[in-house]
């Protein structure tokens, strides 16, 4: 088979044949921006997949090799973040929850990506971590990290998964998923039926997405439905050179 080296290196938004979406969206994005390098167009080609499974998918998987490299180069921090705010999850108000700090509680990583916040789970000692992702590119890199024990691709979080079943799991962690393009807040609903009661959801939300969408409104709902209650909340927290996120740590009722 005829393989074009050149073209394949190139990354998805700078292809010149076949994907004429990446390269739609790579103009959407010289619109939108004035910073021209690669690691901030993928981030933010990223950006504009409209929610689109499809779409989401098959621009990771292309991504999947040098999303480490790019987001790192955009210092993302996010993945640390989120895993100490697990860590030191707590409730001293008379709410029931699972002891977060216990190394041996079951945790899945939810578009756990390339792995980078089940390798700093895995440095803080958790090991009955698994993870899921719609793109089986970025879970086979997330395979390689040796962090996981059970990785399933193909998972759409915005959607009941039978891979998985109600109460699940002591604490359920999603980090760089709830941002733009990617899921809307209700997909909250999927991480909460997963997560035992008692225990932990823990999100992040990217300032800009929280900003255009109406994620405290459901926030606010699944509270006064008695779902979740939100116990831990960072405001602005680090995340990416370019913009903080805020972040949430729901016990789940
Ligand atoms: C910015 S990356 C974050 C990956 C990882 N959690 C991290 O912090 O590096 C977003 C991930 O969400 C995944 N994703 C986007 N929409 C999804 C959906 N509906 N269901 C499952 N995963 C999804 C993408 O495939 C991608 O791996």
């Amino acid at each position: 088979m005829f393989v074009n080296t050149t073209e394949a290196r190139r990354k998805p938004w700078q292809r010149k044949t076949k994907k004429s979406s990446f390269q739609q969206l790579k103009i959407m994005n010289q619109a939108v921006t004035t910073k021209t390098n690669d690691s901030f167009d993928a981030i933010k080609g990223a950006h504009v997949l409209s929610g689109d499974a499809e779409k989401i998918q098959e621009y990771y998987d292309q991504w999947a090799a040098d999303y480490d490299s790019d987001v790192s180069n955009e210092e993302y921090t996010g993945p640390k973040y989120i895993a100490d705010l697990l860590a030191g999850s707590k409730t001293n108000n008379g709410l029931k929850t699972i002891d977060a700090s216990n190394r041996h509680i079951q945790i899945l990583d939810a578009g756990c990506g390339t792995g980078l916040v089940g390798i700093v789970l895995k440095q803080k000692g958790y090991h009955h971590v698994d993870g899921c992702d719609l793109s089986e590119g970025m879970v086979e890199k997330a395979r390689s990290t040796g962090a996981y024990n059970v990785l399933e691709s193909g998972i759409d979080l915005t959607k009941i998964n039978e891979a998985y079943e109600d109460n699940q799991y002591d604490a359920t962690v999603c980090c760089g998923v709830f941002t733009l393009g990617h899921v809307p807040p209700t997909a909250l609903l999927e991480l909460i039926r997963i997560t035992k009661p008692g225990g932990w959801v823990v999100v992040s939300t990217r300032k800009s997405y929280y900003d255009s969408t109406n994620f405290q409104e459901v926030c606010d709902r699944y509270q006064q439905e008695g779902k979740v209650k939100l116990v831990n909340h960072v405001k602005d927290g680090p995340y990416i050179a370019e913009e903080g996120a805020h972040y949430w740590a729901f016990a789940v009722c």
